[in-house]
């Protein structure tokens, strides 16, 4: 059976769209019957046919009390890529914790510069490694592309080197800041600006792609193992429950730091 839904064409998801978005607003649950609540929205036979069904009336998103569950029905291309954008987590969550860089991603439609020159670096970087060597010599165009992107990477990163030198920030306890004060305990030697600026792109492509892959995977598989989803879900209300997440919370939290490899060994 195929899913009758068409994101954003219903009267009720465009209507969704037209709202102030700056304003909050509660998302749209079916009114709750006051015994059995949403489920007799459900169909138990094809739970998902149900979804296809209320999505049209009640928009992209909506809620349903499941009397043990509260869900949240997401059912669009476009808030999903919202919500679930492990890519600009990702990069955000580098920019941050490596060299104090906000790179502002869910704060924007484009992908952020660096990102965009990253990727298309890296399909270049893809075609070279499948040509001849002649070939890549004789692709002058490409050479030259591909140098753009990554000088244009080189420049961000030459920035926030300088952009901390000039204003230095003792209290931040990020990469940026190692790379810059520690020394080698044997030569007294410190990394070059140069040296620095190289591993800041290392570590951006090399925790980019790497990161966001393997949680979309993680959150994919998740969503296909409902029990294992309810057992991390359970781990994090008691571990961190209601209280800000700190570094001192990740080594008990057991179960969700093996749900990575399983995915990844499912994959
Ligand atoms: C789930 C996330 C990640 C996966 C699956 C992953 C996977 C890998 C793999 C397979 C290698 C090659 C190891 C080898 O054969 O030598 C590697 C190397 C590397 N990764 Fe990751 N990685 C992840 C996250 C990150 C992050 C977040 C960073 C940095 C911010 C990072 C930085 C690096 C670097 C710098 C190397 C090169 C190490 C060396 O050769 O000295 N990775 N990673």
């Amino acid at each position: 059976m195929e899913c009758p839904y068409k994101p954003g064409g219903s009267a009720a998801a465009q209507q969704q769209h037209d709202i102030d978005e700056t304003a909050n607003v509660p998302i749209p649950q079916p009114p709750p019957h006051w015994f059995t609540r949403n489920l007799p929205e459900m169909d138990p036979a094809f739970p998902v046919s149900s979804f296809w069904r209320l999505a049209p009336i009640y928009g992209d998103i909506f809620k349903l009390d499941l009397i043990t569950r509260q869900s949240i029905v997401i059912s669009s291309w476009e808030l999903v890529n919202e919500v679930m954008n492990e890519s600009r987590l990702a990069f955000d969550m580098i920019g941050i914790c490596g060299f104090g860089y906000r790179f502002n991603s869910f704060y924007r439609d484009e992908i952020h510069p660096f990102a965009q020159h990253m990727s298309a670096a890296l399909v270049e970087a893809g075609k070279r490694a499948n040509r001849t060597a002649v070939e890549n010599y004789v692709r002058v165009k490409s050479t030259e592309e591909l140098m753009k992107n990554v000088n244009a990477m080189w420049a961000l990163c030459d920035e926030l080197v300088a952009e901390r030198k000039r204003n230095p920030k003792p209290e931040a306890r990020d990469i940026l800041n190692t790379m810059l004060n520690v020394s080698d305990p044997l030569t007294g030697d410190k990394l070059s600006d140069e040296n620095i600026r190289f591993n800041m792109v290392t570590l951006l492509v090399a925790g980019h792609e790497t990161t966001s892959g393997t949680m979309s995977f993680l959150f994919y598989y998740l969503l296909k193992n409902p029990e294992a989803y309810h057992k991390a879900q359970q781990e994090v209300d008691r571990v961190i429950g209601d209280s800000v997440m700190k570094t001192e919370h990740l080594s008990q939290l057991k179960y969700i730091e093996a749900t990575p490899c399983s995915a990844g060994n499912t994959a």
